[in-house]
This record gives structure tokens, sequence and C-alpha cells, in this order.
């Protein structure tokens, strides 16, 4: 997509669509909209009374124009308050232009923002690309009636800037741009990998995909099959695979740093990769299995999220790890009651074999720590309906055993526009993971489910700096909102660029 910063007047800018952000509280009608409103011959103000648009958030109205100003059509959105508005908001606002402009077949879109107000930076240029692209995000690879497959893509997305802008700061804002669109393009990536049903995504196929993501943005790539993870001891990975007639992959992606770029530090990102979670002998009703092909969010950030640290050079050395597979009943599949001995050597009674997730993690995680010593550990899993419960469908919740690196990471997702909320690992819920037969059991008792899931992490990331994101709420979105598409939503990615490549 095309990006472009103009300081044309806003009633001659040329475009499909022109979208303009307007504010509940708005003292002044601000610039544009005035400049607007007067070539219109008072339409905007009229309209607004007689459609009762306020600009609340959510709201917004369109119109034709008629060839009285140069946009043939506008789309007021409404923004809420100053107060509560956040820089990151600006996504939904193009994403919202930008279908506006999808349904009627635009070329070109334009926005004007905050009319006025502070002069726009690099990292709202991001905001804004990132709306631009994440708005058009649609998967409609199984749809087969033409009507109601996407329209074809918006070519260009021109920036109205006030006519006093300072020119040499255009720049700036065209790198903000174009690390949006980066960034838009990996999770719409990730967004396809979780949307594709389970029956396609399956764990060859993941490695599949990565191959080609090692490809486009020249990664190193291993893939372990079952032998090679069982001459390593990976015994809980394993023993949640078993239950599968799909065979489990072990993916690991690298990333070095090219020339003499020095390597501050080496830096793991852990996906859980369950492509299908039936809960194995601990079988999930139906209507919990129902979306278990989204298991696999946490993989499908670490290995997107990869190929833009790559395109960008960062100074970090940068491993992705997803160790993939299906959770599956059958004649083969572990027990409850069955003792596994972890890759780590520490040995785990089973009580439930829908707490998979932890297993596949804990000796992943022992995987990365053995192959490339990392400085630090992310893992990123959607591992508990109960963080859902803690925290409700929109925010992860962050655990760790360093809270210097959990502030960073977090500081990292708050100017991402990611919402994550910092959990504790409470020393006393560990009683929980006792067990009389082995080291340790795979689940506590219902209250603080996700907080036992990380304490179990715990014990595999050892004195390594870790922290855990539990995606299970954000990682999918059961209606649309803003540049949040319905189904996977490719949550994680956008902190990992910003956490590895921030700028501030
Ligand atoms: N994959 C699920 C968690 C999940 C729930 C993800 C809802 C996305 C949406 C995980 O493997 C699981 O089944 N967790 C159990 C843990 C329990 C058995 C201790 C859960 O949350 O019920
Ligand atoms: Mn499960
Ligand atoms: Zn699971």
């Amino acid at each position: 997509m095309k990006f472009a910063f103009v300081t044309d007047d806003v009633t001659q800018v040329k475009a499909d669509v022109l979208g303009l952000l307007c504010f509940e509280d708005r003292t002044s009608d601000g610039a544009a909209w005035e400049a607007l409103d007067k070539a219109l011959g008072g339409l905007l103000g009229q309209l607004s009374q007689e459609e009762r648009f306020k600009a609340k958030r959510g709201q917004s109205l369109q119109l034709h124009t008629h060839g009285k100003v140069g946009a043939s059509r506008l789309i007021l959105v409404g923004a809420g308050t100053r107060k509560e508005f956040q820089p990151s908001d600006l996504r939904g606002f193009v994403a919202r232009v930008a279908k506006a402009g999808t349904q009627v077949g635009a070329r070109t879109i334009a926005v004007v923002t905050s009319p006025g107000e502070a002069p726009i930076q690099e990292r709202t240029a991001q905001f804004l690309a990132e709306g631009a692209v994440l708005g058009q995000y649609r998967f409609d690879k199984y749809l087969t009636s033409d009507d109601k497959k996407a329209r074809e893509a918006i070519e260009e997305l021109k920036v109205v800037l006030p006519a006093d802008s300072d020119a040499t700061r255009t720049d700036a804002l065209r790198r903000g741009a174009q690390r949006g669109e980066q960034v838009a393009t990996a999770v719409g990536l990730a967004r396809d990998l979780i949307n594709e049903p389970a029956g396609e995504m399956t764990p060859s196929q993941m490695a599949e995909v990565a191959k080609r993501v090692a490809k486009d943005h020249g990664l190193e790539l291993k893939v372990l099959g079952p032998r090679e993870c069982e001459k390593l001891g990976m015994g809980m990975f394993l023993a949640v695979a078993r239950g599968s007639d799909e065979e489990p992959r072990l993916i690991h992606l690298a990333y070095r740093p090219k020339g003499k770029t020095p390597v501050k530090k080496k830096i793991a990102l852990v996906g859980k990769g369950v492509t299908f979670d039936s809960g194995g002998l601990s079988l999930k009703p139906s209507a919990s299995m129902e979306d278990m092909k989204v298991d696999m969010s946490g993989a499908a950030a670490v290995i997107s999220a990869i190929g833009v640290l790559a395109d960008l050079g960062v100074p970090y050395e940068v491993h992705a790890v997803a160790a993939c597979t299906e959770n599956m009943p059958s004649g083969k599949s572990y027990k409850l009651g069955d003792v596994l001995r972890s890759m780590a050597g520490k040995t785990v009674e089973i009580n439930n074999t829908d707490a998979e997730g932890r297993l596949t993690l804990g000796d992943a995680i022992t995987y990365i720590q053995r192959e490339a010593k990392p400085d630090e550990i992310f893992d990123f899993a959607t591992l508990t309906g109960a963080c859902m419960v803690a925290l409700g469908p929109h925010t992860a919740g962050v655990m760790g055993n360093d809270l210097s690196l959990v502030e960073r990471w977090l500081a990292a997702a708050r100017l991402a526009g990611e919402e994550m909320w910092h959990l504790p690992l409470p020393e006393r819920l560990r009683e929980q993971l006792k067990s009389e037969i082995a080291d340790m059991r795979n689940t506590g008792e219902r209250w603080g489910g996700a907080l036992t899931a990380g304490l179990f992490l715990k014990e595999f990331a050892g004195d390594t700096p870790w922290v855990h994101v539990d995606i299970a709420g954000p990682a999918s979105a059961d209606k649309e909102a803003g540049h949040v598409a319905k189904g996977g939503t490719g949550f994680g990615v956008a902190t990992i660029v910003e956490y590895l490549a921030g700028r501030e």
C-alpha cells in the first residue's frame, strides 16, 4: 500500500473516501470540519444534527459529496471524548475508513487526524498504516460466492496534515507508516494461520509455513520430528502428541544480526502450537472445543513476528520456537495418572490431559535454553480459560520471574497498543502442584488457574529472566471491532516488534 503525507487544502484532496475523526467534546469544530462544512453549504452541521451524530465512540456517518469537494465521499467517525482517546485508537479510525472504502471499491482513501491538535508523530503514522492494512483484513479463502469475497485492495492512504506542517518531518512519518505496514502484514499472516481450520493447519503444515517464512526473511530453520524429540528426551511434548495421528513438529527459527551489528542480547520467543485442543481424554465439551483451532495462536505470533525483526535488522539474536502438536483422545493417548519425564529431567504426574499447553511449553523452554542459552525468554500461549475469567476477553495476563523484565515488556505493550496486565505468581500456590508420586503434577485447583499454570512454567524457566504471556482471551475475537477482525487477532506480534525494535 502507498502512504502519502499531504498538506493540501482538505476540501481539495482527491480521494474516494475521506475520513474525519470527530470528538464528542469538541470545543471548536476544528479547521477541517469547518472548511468542509462550508464547502458543502452547512451540510455537515445539519446532517449530524438530523442523524443524531454525536461523535460517540463507534458512531459514524457517511455522505456523498456530489462533487462539491475533492473527495467523493466523507465519513465522520466518532472518537468519544478527547480525554479517553488513545493514539492507538487511530488504528480503529483508519480501519473504519478503509472498510467504508472497500465497500465502494475505493482505490484511494484519505484521513484527517486530530484537527488543530499536536503534530502527528512517527508512532502515530505507524498506527494509521496498521489501521489501513488491518481494516482490510478478511479470511475469505473458503467463500465461494463472488460477492462475499473481498473487493480489490485499496492502493493508497493519504494523510492530510495541516498546511503549516514541518515538511522535514515527513521522512519520519513515512518510516512510521512503513513500520506499520510491516507489522500489519505480519499480524495478517498470524491471523491467517489461526483462522485456517485445524484439519488444514496441522503441525506438519505449520512447519511448511515456517519454511516459507525462513526463505522470505533469510532465517535459519530447524524442524524436529518425533524421533529427534525423543532423542532429546522431550517426554512431556511427545506425551501430548501421542494421541494424535498427526506427527508433532518442533519448529525453531533463528535470526542472527548480519555483518558488524553487535549482538545486544539473545532472545527466545516460545509460542504454544497446539493446532487443535480437544482436551485429550479429559475431553472438552463440544461448545468449548468449537474454537480450539486457535490454540496455536502463540506459535502464529512468534513465527510471524520474527520475520519483521529480521527485515528491520534488529541488534538481537532472536529464536522463535513452536512445539506444534494436536491434543487428541485415542487408544494411544497419554492418560490421567501417567508420570512423564520432561526434557529438564523433572517428572510430572498428569491429573488433567486438557492442561497440555504447559507440558509442550515446558519442554520447548528447556530445548531453547540448551540450544541457544538465551538472556531472556518470552512465551505466548492460549494457556488458560482462568486468565479470561480474571481479565476478560481482550487483555493478556503477564507473569514472570523478573520484575524489571515484566515492566519493560508491559511498557512495550502500552506503546504498541496491546492490552496486557501483570498477574502475580504467588509461591503459596505452588503447593497445589505437589504430587505424591512425581516431582509435580500438571494442574492445581480451580482458583487461580492462570497463576498455577504460570507457576508450572516457572519451574522450567529456572534462572533465565522469563516472561509468560497468557493470550487465551485476546488471541481471538468473537466480533469485529475497529482494526480487529472476527476470528484470530494476531495478538502479540505488535508488542514483540515494539520490544525489540522500539524507537523510544
Ligand atoms: N487451550 C486451553 C485454554 C483456552 C481456553 C484457550 C479458552 C483459549 C480459549 C487450554 O489448553 C486448557 O484447556 N486449559 C484448561 C486448564 C485446566 C484443565 C487446568 C482450562 O483453561 O480449562
Ligand atoms: Mn487444553
Ligand atoms: Zn490448549
